[in-house]
């Protein structure tokens, strides 16, 4: 039932390219020019209109929320807030007409997501649900949503929902983002080819694995770690951070890699292992400066690279390359060697990683 893995979250991990392209089967076609989201189309024009789009959901879930609204607001130009479940259900939120709410959940059954969908429900919003598991009560709780189809994702740590979540919301924006004007015909073209390119790129980070495991075996005593990004690798930096500390138990801290020096940057010393994604994007040139930072007060630094970095090699003590992408897409490509770099760690560590201590796969308490 492993498929040959040794366990359910690496059995994941790999099937990444292919749970990538099924989610984008029958929806995406570059060559055809074709997008399209059959759930979507009832409600796709209070989409459009929406004054602002909230993004609910708990943990992984709320990351792939995170990357979401840099996309949504880079192209639809529609403002986005992302809302963890359970505070926003407390906390008695404006909400108002016009704004449209996105549940993002793998088991469909959170509790905290499904309680801040009826909430937002009863004030009258319209609920898109991003949900993995179909017919889950978050699923039937939602006016309209896509699935992310991955399959069945057994591992308690989240890995290929979130990038089946990225792949579903990457497509919900540009559909909205085509309907709204709000991007050339031409850029739309050339987001749906790369988006396209996805599963290929993914399968090549999976190349990675012993290298991966090599550096696992540097660093897997750590008792600590941080992890910075900029721009859309900054969720992932916050991913990268809860896939280490949930299953291998090591004190992991995910940052913006600006905000290092507002505080985080007290911690680095010779034991700190930092992890930059530092991929060749719109905010590389600040990256590389937060790695000198970082080099300056002796801390460890391994970096996750496009393909042919030539600068930041000299800089740090391991470098990870990863195919480029566009900067938008970046997210599903680069999670990939986090993702196997703390299943790694966990492995050595001797952890449970399919069933972390204290974990459950759906949190269906608050
Ligand atoms: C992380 C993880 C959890 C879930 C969170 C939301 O690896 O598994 O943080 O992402 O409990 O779960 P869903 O997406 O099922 O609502």
């Amino acid at each position: 039932e492993k498929g040959g893995f040794e366990h359910f979250m690496l059995k994941e991990i790999f099937e990444q390219p292919r749970s990538i392209s099924d989610c984008m089967r029958g929806r995406l076609d570059a060559q055809k020019g074709r997008l399209v989201l059959g759930g979507l189309r009832e409600y796709l024009a209070k989409l459009t209109n929406a004054d602002r789009i909230l993004i609910v959901a708990c943990g992984t879930s709320w990351h792939a929320g995170l990357v979401a609204e840099y996309f949504f607001e880079e192209f639809c130009r529609i403002p986005v807030e992302v809302e963890y479940a359970s505070e926003f259900r407390y906390r008695n939120p404006v909400i108002r007409e016009g704004d449209v709410v996105i549940a993002i959940s793998q088991s469909g059954e959170t509790a905290d997501t499904l309680a801040a969908i009826e909430l937002a429900k009863s004030k009258g919003a319209i609920i898109f649900g991003v949900c993995n598991v179909v017919g889950s009560s978050i699923a039937r709780a939602t006016h309209a949503g896509a699935y992310t189809h991955a399959g069945p994702e057994i591992g308690v740590a989240s890995t290929k929902a979130f990038t089946a979540q990225l792949t579903v919301l990457n497509m919900i924006a540009l559909i909205v983002a085509q309907k709204k004007g709000t991007i050339t015909e031409q850029k739309l073209h050339e987001l749906l080819v790369e988006m396209e390119t996805i599963p290929a790129k993914v399968e090549r980070a999976l190349k990675l694995n012993d290298q991966i495991e090599s550096i696992a075996a540097e660093f897997k005593d750590a008792r600590n770690f941080i992890y910075l990004g900029r721009g859309y690798n900054f969720p992932v930096a916050l991913e990268g951070a809860l896939k280490l500390k949930e299953i291998s138990y090591i004190h992991a801290e995910g940052y913006p890699a600006a905000e290092m020096k507002h505080g985080p940057i007290a911690l680095i010393d010779e034991e700190m292992p930092v992890v930059f994604i530092a991929t060749n994007d719109s905010s590389y040139e600040k990256v590389v400066s937060n790695i000198q930072e970082v080099r300056a007060r002796k801390g460890r630094v391994i970096a996750i690279v496009t393909e042919g970095d030539k600068l930041i090699p000299k800089m740090a003590e391991f470098v990870i390359e990863v195919p480029s992408v566009h900067e938008a897409l970046m997210p599903m490509v680069s999670v990939v060697p986090l993702q196997l770099l703390s299943y790694h760690i966990a492995v050595m560590r001797g952890c449970n990683v399919d069933q972390p201590r204290n974990l459950a796969k759906s949190v269906t308490v608050e």
